[in-house]
């Protein structure tokens, strides 16, 4: 039996089949299924998802793999040093999705400082009496500060459309350089949190979770956010700690937080769903036809350079 590539899910458009034809053959089965258990022996490709953490276990059962595919730019659910150490190329899907990801983060944010479900409900409620002047007031964001964590080019596509809405965006990254970021559309400051935090009306997440931002930004580090901040998380679950976040929303000490990922998705905490002021997003960052397609294209080829040849 020769399975070069198997894969947990067609992806999104044709470019799997294509690389199926390519490199016969392609098998297709849900991660963990005893047809996937029974593939790994064979498999010189692996394609999964985000949601599909893989360990040096699977390694182990999968002695002919060459690269593994994930349809994500994150590689945190992945064992990269072990991979490092085999020899197993990883293949991700950066640049693609950076457009669509940070679309998204502004539509969270712009939903709550706008109170975009507060106005609808009234729309909708069959009570609205007419225009009112303190009718569902929301939050300017011109000329504030928005604090964005990661100068990657999510971190800097974000920073492009805050700025066109006027606002000033100052950067946090793992290095702390120190040195100015240029976002493409003007030159921001880079700051240690400690100092980016007091000044960010808006916080937004775009970094990686890593060993150094799992668990960053806690209570006593949230508390230095000025009264009436709106938190943003479009990177990953892990990095902020959730609980703290559910309780200063019922404390009223934050004015919105909008949630894309979360720890231990897709089980979101309850706690979650009775706090006021969010929006809760269900991983929907790269989630275009366009962009996904782009994305399994990427990684399809990223497989095909590794196997041994360009896709046709
Ligand atoms: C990724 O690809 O890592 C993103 O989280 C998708 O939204």
């Amino acid at each position: 039996m020769t399975i070069r590539i198997l894969s947990t899910s067609p992806l999104v458009g044709p470019a799997l089949q294509n690389l199926g034809a390519r490199f016969p053959e392609l098998t297709i089965a849900p991660f963990r299924s005893i047809a996937w258990k029974m593939s790994l022996a064979n498999a010189e490709a692996l394609v999964g998802l985000l949601s599909e953490p893989l360990s040096e276990t699977d390694l182990d059962l999968a002695p002919k793999l060459r690269v593994i595919g994930t349809y994500s730019v994150g590689v945190n659910h992945l064992p990269v040093e072990a991979c490092e150490k085999r020899g197993i190329t990883i293949v991700n899907t950066p640049g693609v999705l950076t457009d669509a990801t940070a679309d998204l983060a502004l539509s969270m944010l712009l939903a709550l400082t706008r109170r975009l479900k507060d106005g609808e409900a009234l729309a909708r409620s069959g009570h609205w009496k007419g225009w009112a002047p303190d009718q569902v007031l929301g939050t300017g964001l011109a000329r504030k500060v928005c604090g964005i964590m990661g100068t990657g080019p999510i971190g800097k596509a974000f920073a492009r459309r805050v700025f066109a809405l006027g606002m000033r965006p100052v950067f946090w990254d793992r290095e702390n350089k120190g040195t100015p970021v240029d976002f493409g559309a003007g030159i921001a400051r880079r700051m240690p949190l400690a100092d980016l935090l007091p000044i960010s009306t808006v916080l937004s997440l775009h970094c990686p979770l890593t060993a150094e931002t799992r668990g960053l930004l806690t209570r006593p580090m949230l508390d230095l956010l000025p009264k009436g901040a709106f938190i943003i998380n479009t990177a990953r679950g892990g990095i902020l700690d959730e609980e703290a976040v559910v309780h200063m929303l019922h404390q009223g000490l934050l004015g919105g937080v909008g949630l894309d990922v979360y720890e231990g998705e897709p089980n979101i905490n309850q706690a979650w769903f009775r706090a006021p002021r969010t929006v809760l997003l269900p991983h929907l960052g790269s989630a275009t036809q366009e962009t996904r397609e782009a994305m399994a294209e990427l990684l399809c080829d990223g497989i095909a350079a590794t196997l041994g040849g360009k896709l046709g």
